[in-house]
């Protein structure tokens, strides 16, 4: 397939280290150190489908499609309000979408993993048109008593539109699973059956561990898959990682050896948006003209699951 349009959205509310200083025991000194965040955008009086309807109308409008054009929506949503249906179809209903829609719950990497399935449809022939939006509000997610967690992220919705062609050039998609590093939980209706302990937990997160395991699940996954395509990491114009910490990201540039200015960022300003991070760099490159027709771009994004996945493609 290839990529024919971006969109994104963020929220309006823009929170600073500073705004989180007031109420939490941190600094603007601490984040930046650490996580190379300085503000965010969080959901305030929006609802987060909104922002989904907006970065797809977006796409859409520089695809030249219309929404009759769409064979396939593929959503991916970590959480909002909305349990069922799920948000492919709140967001279908309001812009007059009716193609086999579908939500996945990838995490962050939930944008790598939505292209390898519109791939794989594609080659099996049972579609031409796919439409991705990520739609994520992972402000929701954490206590925000937690400083270790809280500060870290960012809402936000990107999509892409895809057509015929053979510009996603490979895959790969890897799964670690260990539930205890990254999660949350939450309750459901109680019956007058159940009768075990049920109980919400907000985000928890073994932060040094993840660290790990992103850096590692990045470098390895990206050089495997480059391997596979037989493309050298000299010849890629623009690595897209998801957009978590910058330390992360400078660890990856360190391991991977090759220059910081092939490797976008917007993680200043924008925090970890899970999976919405990459559409929405992908947008914001996209919107600059950054990218010319040939360019080699890789995509790659790790998280909760632990799942991570890199794509490959042409622009
Ligand atoms: N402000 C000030 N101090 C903070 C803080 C904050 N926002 N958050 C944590 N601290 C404190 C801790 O309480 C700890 O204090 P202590 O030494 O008195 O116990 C100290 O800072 C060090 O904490 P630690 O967790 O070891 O720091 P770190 O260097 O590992 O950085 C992360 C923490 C979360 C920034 C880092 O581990 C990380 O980025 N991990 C990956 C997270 C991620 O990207 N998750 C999503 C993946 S999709």
């Amino acid at each position: 397939m290839r990529i024919i349009g971006t969109g994104s959205a963020l929220p309006k509310k823009i929170v600073t280290n500073q705004m989180l200083s007031e109420f939490l025991d941190t600094s603007d000194e601490w984040i930046t150190t650490r996580t190379g965040i300085k503000s965010r955008h969080v959901i305030s009086d929006e609802k987060i489908e909104d922002l989904g309807v907006e970065a797809v109308t977006k796409a859409l409008e520089m695809s030249g499609l219309g929404v009759k054009d769409i064979d396939l929506f593929i959503v991916s949503n970590v959480v909002s309000e909305q349990v069922t249906p799920g948000m492919s179809c709140v967001v279908a209903e309001k812009i007059g979408l009716s193609c086999p829609m579908f939500d996945i719950n990838c995490a962050c990497p939930g944008f790598v993993y939505a292209l390898d399935m519109a791939e794989a449809y594609y080659k099996a022939g049972k579609v031409r048109n796919v439409l991705i939006a990520c739609i994520e509000e992972p402000s929701r997610m954490p206590s925000w008593n937690d400083r270790s967690t809280c500060v870290l992220f960012g809402d936000g919705a990107g999509a892409v539109v895809l057509t015929e062609g053979d510009n996603i050039k490979g895959t790969k998609l890897n799964a670690q699973p260990d539930t205890d590093k990254l999660y949350m939980t939450r309750t459901l209706e109680p019956t007058p059956f159940v009768t075990k302990a049920e109980t919400s937990i907000p985000l928890q997160m073994k932060g040094r561990e993840v660290f790990r395991f992103a850096v590692e699940a990045c470098t390895h996954g990206v050089k495997s898959l480059l391997d596979e395509v037989g493309i050298k990491k000299e010849d890629v114009s623009w690595f897209m990682v998801h957009q978590a910490n910058k330390r992360i990201i400078d660890s990856i540039i360190d391991f991977m050896q090759v220059p910081a200015e092939r490797f976008p960022i917007n993680i200043q300003e924008r925090g970890n948006s899970s999976s919405a991070s990459c559409p929405i760099l992908l947008d914001e490159c996209n919107r600059k003209g950054m990218f010319k027709k040939g360019d080699i771009i890789v995509l790659s994004a790790f998280g909760a699951g632990l799942l991570s996945g890199a794509a490959v493609l042409e622009w």
